[in-house]
């Protein structure tokens, strides 16, 4: 086990906040409240530290991305739609130069064309991508992200 548990910054982008009045089959139940209660306890488990962020301004995303150094030891990102379109976001990760998974609960791969983009393809932070496995997928990612830090260490 480390000295402090690894720090990871979950950042939700544009429209997470309307989780729970959002297609149920696409998105699930959880609001955006209770979905961070999930994460927060299955991190704990893992032994890994939370930070939550969410804002529907891509601009303040960028600077909370510009201030994470020292701050956080990896990113786990749901951009929602920006994901598709926001290379800006694409350089604040640069920036950040943490190691980041990109994370959707419902399966972008399946679903129109536009959704099949992601600015993140081929920056070498974004380590992996967790897509369709709904709020599950979450306790995935931080597992993921917790043997990339082992991993990172070693
Ligand atoms: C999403 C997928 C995006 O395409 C969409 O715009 C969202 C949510 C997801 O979690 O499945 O807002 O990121």
């Amino acid at each position: 086990m480390s000295a402090r548990a690894w720090r990871i910054e979950v950042m939700h982008g544009v429209n997470l906040d309307q989780l729970g009045r959002r297609d149920p089959l696409l998105y699930g139940t959880l609001t955006l409240a209770e979905l961070e209660r999930r994460i927060e306890t299955d991190a704990r488990e893992l032994g890994l530290a939370t930070r939550f962020f969410h804002t529907n301004h891509e601009g303040e995303l960028i600077e909370r991305l510009h201030s994470l150094r020292d701050q956080a030891d990896a990113i786990l990102l749901n951009p929602g739609a920006w994901g598709h379109y926001a290379w800006a976001i694409r350089d604040a990760l640069d920036i950040a130069a943490l190691p980041t998974l990109e994370i959707h609960l419902s399966d972008v791969q399946s679903r129109e064309p536009w959704r099949r983009v992601s600015v993140f393809d081929g920056l070498e932070q974004r380590f992996a991508t967790v897509s369709g496995r709904g709020p599950d997928g979450y306790r995935d990612a931080l597992a993921l992200l917790r043997e990339e830090l082992e991993r990172g260490r070693g």
